[in-house]
């Protein structure tokens, strides 16, 4: 890599997770998007989930607390209402447009309840095309479930092995990676399970990354927070998420990484934006910063559920969100 192709990636990763901003995922397959549509009452077309897109690019100050924007490679696509591209209109917006290309977890051959997530045939030429096109900044995510007996050395090895494949050929093109290796917080498990599962997981991940010749200063890695299962009893403290969520960062991730953007992984709102908070107080080598997904955007889905007349209301309950999650980051 050149000098200045170097350069770009690591002052996109740096522009991605300077405090206070964050990461809107927007990126739902368009699957789960009609899924969500359908659940308040709104029909799932390619324009329904256009029109709630582009409902959340368009707010008002959204460039205030949010960096960048995860897309769907549908979204990526379609024009707005305006007739703008999408890439165009967050370039108006402030906002970097980033582009989410794995194909989704499938199921791994001979490992019951694991997942692979795939989506590296072709990507080369993918990569190429999205940053043509003004991507600059991609998404991959790797999923791992968790229990008594998972996730197994294999899953963890392969899900590790393609993040990194993935990774390269971002960099390759310019683009910056979000490498995103999620351990899924559903479960009856203690905070402690995921802290040994979490620190054995990013182990892996920055061992392969570093196999693939990846420069970690061009990366913006995604994790989940080190938290108790959704369905343990005694929910620990958000300053015991924070400590044992650095402790482990400390002990796995190089001080070159530029920042660390958390997704939410189904907390509620205001959980993730408190365990965010403890998380951003303690003193750590990277930028720290969100990218959650759903933590930001329901509330606007629901105020909003496809009526033209509340568009300004959806709009509201985005700008509430990441504002929130923007504040916690000012020090
Ligand atoms: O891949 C997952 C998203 O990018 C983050 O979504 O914050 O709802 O977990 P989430």
């Amino acid at each position: 890599m050149t000098s200045e192709h170097t350069e770009k990636l690591h002052s996109t990763a740096r522009a991605l997770v300077a405090p206070p901003r964050g990461i809107l995922a927007a990126d739902e397959s368009p699957g789960t998007m009609s899924q969500r549509l359908e659940k308040v009452g709104v029909e799932p077309t390619p324009e329904a989930r256009r029109d709630y897109r582009e409902m959340l690019l368009t707010t008002p100050g959204l460039s205030e607390s949010v960096s960048g924007i995860i897309l769907a490679d549908e979204t990526f696509n379609q024009e707005l209402s305006d007739g703008r591209t999408v890439p165009q209109a967050c370039a108006d917006a402030g906002v970097l447009p980033g582009i989410k290309v794995d194909t989704g977890a499938k199921p791994l051959a001979f490992a019951p309840g694991e997942t692979i997530t795939e989506g590296l045939d072709g990507l080369r030429e993918r990569m190429q095309d999205y940053a043509s096109r003004g991507a600059a900044f991609a998404k991959w995510r790797a999923a791992l479930k968790l229990d008594a007996s998972l996730p197994t050395d294999r899953a963890i090895h392969v899900n590790a092995h393609a993040l990194a494949r993935y990774a390269a050929l971002c960099q390759e093109a310019g683009v910056v990676p979000i490498v995103e290796p999620e351990v899924l917080m559903d479960g009856d498990h203690a905070l402690e399970r995921c802290e040994e599962v979490t620190s054995g997981v990013l182990e892996k991940v920055f061992a392969e990354l570093a196999a693939q010749g990846v420069d970690p200063a061009g990366i913006v890695l995604k994790p989940n927070m080190v938290v108790a299962g959704l369905g343990f009893s005694d929910q620990p403290e958000a300053s015991e998420v924070a400590a044992a969520t650095v402790r482990v960062l400390t002990q796995r991730v190089p001080e070159s990484v530029p920042g660390i953007a958390f997704l939410s992984g189904g907390q509620a709102a205001e959980v993730a934006t408190r365990h965010l908070k403890a998380i951003a107080a303690e003193s750590t080598p990277w930028g720290i910063t969100f990218s959650f997904g759903r933590a930001l955007v329901d509330g606007a889905l629901r105020a909003w559920a496809g009526d033209p007349d509340k568009w300004k209301d959806g709009q509201t309950a985005l700008d509430d969100r990441v504002r929130a999650n923007s504040e916690v980051l000012k020090r």
